[in-house]
This record gives structure tokens, sequence and C-alpha cells, in this order.
């Protein structure tokens, strides 16, 4: 049953895929599903066999349409604060995740929806999908991380004319200004989304882990401090056997087999 499962995941190796799968409410986030989306996540950040986390939605039409509005209508106004400390929770937590987080937004993305998809490290679009952080024409404002992270992602002049204007960017749109890496046919989105994920497998898992955490980590220190914590990312490496499997391969030119220790 959909409601049953409002989150679908799936092992593929080290790849960690989940579908938002309330296709019928546009994958819209609803408390159940935001409580499940949690506990997959407080699971998957513990586990070193997951090289990468992938999210994407069901249904073909939204990746996300954002917080459930049918819901959200019928919650007592003292039950706000609380649904709003689960879903930031839930965009920290997908931010906190220690593997690369790649988006693979296959349709709209809207208020939460977008928050999400900026909360993953890396983000791909499907050329139909429009994106945007629409909160101000619902009479609330972007609350799970969008206020914080859209300016540090696009620069706090485009962040203001997006979110003050709660403009629907369109995939070319988005792409002009840096929303999303690329964005290809709807339906090329899920090879698109391979191919980020093979070109992520093909580096180490541990460095990857280590090169996330150095850079959000670091970027708002202080430059000397931020390069301590660069160093002490990069220590983190230098016992690993990836990186000597890495020297290997090099010096016997072939590709290196990673395996995350
Ligand atoms: N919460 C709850 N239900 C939602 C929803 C949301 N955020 N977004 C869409 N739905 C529901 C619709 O009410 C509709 O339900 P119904 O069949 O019972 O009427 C169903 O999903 C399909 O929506 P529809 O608008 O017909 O689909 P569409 O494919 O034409 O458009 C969107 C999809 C995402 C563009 C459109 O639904 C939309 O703009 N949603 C609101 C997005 C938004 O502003 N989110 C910010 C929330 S803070």
């Amino acid at each position: 049953m959909t409601e049953a499962q409002p989150v679908l995941l799936e092992r593929r190796g080290h790849v960690a895929a989940l579908t938002l799968n309330r296709p019928e409410s546009r994958n819209a986030l609803s408390v159940a599903m935001m409580r499940q989306l949690r506990e997959i996540l407080q699971e998957l950040r513990d586990d070193a066999s997951v090289w990468l986390v992938t999210l994407t939605g069901a249904g073909g039409k939204a990746f996300c349409a954002g917080a459930d509005l049918k819901e959200r209508r019928t919650m007592p106004e003292q039950q706000v604060p609380e649904v709003l400390a689960l879903i930031r929770g839930l965009m920290d937590d997908i931010a906190a995740l220690p593997q690369p987080s790649l988006a693979i937004l296959n349709g709209h993305a809207f208020g939460g929806g977008c928050e999400m998809a900026l909360a993953c490290d890396l983000r791909v679009l499907a050329s139909e999908a429009m994106m945007g952080l629409t909160e101000t024409s619902l009479g609330i404002i972007p609350g799970a991380g969008g206020c914080v992270r859209l300016p540090r992602l696009l620069g706090l002049a485009k962040a203001k004319e997006l979110i003050l204007l709660a403009k629907r960017l369109s995939a070319a749109e988005a792409l002009q200004v840096g929303l999303v890496h690329e964005v290809c046919q709807g339906t090329e989105i899920d090879a698109l989304g391979q191919a980020y994920i093979d070109a992520l497998l093909r580096n180490g898992p541990l460095a990857l882990r280590a090169a996330k955490r150095a850079m959000e980590g670091s970027w708002d220190l202080p430059a000397a401090d931020a390069l301590r914590f660069e160093t002490e990312c990069y220590m983190q490496i230098i016992p690993t056997q990836d990186r000597l499997e890495a020297l290997a391969a090099f010096a016997e030119k072939r590709a290196p087999v990673f395996k995350g220790c």
C-alpha cells in the first residue's frame, strides 16, 4: 500500500536509492513520510557499506511538491512548530549524511521538495520539471533550511529574488542560476542519474566522505582554521587501504578497486 510505504529504500550494491512514494499527492511530505525518511537516514548514516545515497520521486510528475498542504490544513496551530522541527530535522539529516547524496529530480521540486534537493550534495533535473521555494506565496517562509541554504548556494541577491518573488524556475533557469548541475529530458533522467552514480563510485568512498566533511566543516571557518580542518580530514585517509590501492593501481596503469577501508 502506498500510504503504508511512503518511502522506498532499495540497496543496489553500495548505493542506497530512496524513492519518495506518494505519487497521488505529488510526493508531498506527510508526517508519516518524514518520520520514515528520518528512520532510514539514521540507518544509512551509520552503515559503512553505503557509499552513496540517492533520492528521487515516484510517478515521474513531481520529485516532491513540498509540505503536505492538505495535512497541514487539518493541523491545529500548536502542532505546527512540532512539524516544522520534523521537516527541519529531516533536511538537516540529509545534509549531515557522511556519504555523498544525489538528488535525481525527475519532476517538480517545490517548497520542502526544493529544500530537500538543496540539502543534497548534487542535483540533476528533468527538463520538463520546475523548481522553486514558493512558500511566501502560501503565506509562510522556507523553514527547512531554504532561507539558509539557497543564499549559500546562489548568493544572497539571487536567493532574495527567488524567495521573495516565490519564483517557479524552469529547468533551464534552474541550470542557469546554478541550482542544478545538469538537465536532460525526463526520459533520460534515470540514465543521467546513473552516470553520476557511476562517476562517484569510481572514486574512493572514504575520500568522498572526507572531502565532503572537509568542505562542509570548513567553508564558514576563518581561513587558517579551515585549512587546519582540511588537514585533519586528510589525516583520516592516510592509513586507509584504499589510498595504497590507488597508488598501486596508478603504478600498474589500471583502475583502482576500492573497498572502503
Ligand atoms: N500537498 C498536498 N497535496 C498536494 C501537494 C502538496 N504540496 N501538491 C499537489 N498535491 C496534490 C493535489 O492537491 C492533487 O490532489 P487531488 O488529486 O486530490 O486534487 C494531486 O496532488 C495532483 O496535483 P496537481 O496539481 O493536479 O498535479 P500537477 O501534476 O498538475 O501539478 C504541482 C503538480 C507540484 C506543480 C502542483 O501540484 C503544485 O504546484 N503543488 C504545490 C507546490 C507548492 O507550492 N509547494 C510548496 C509547499 S510549502
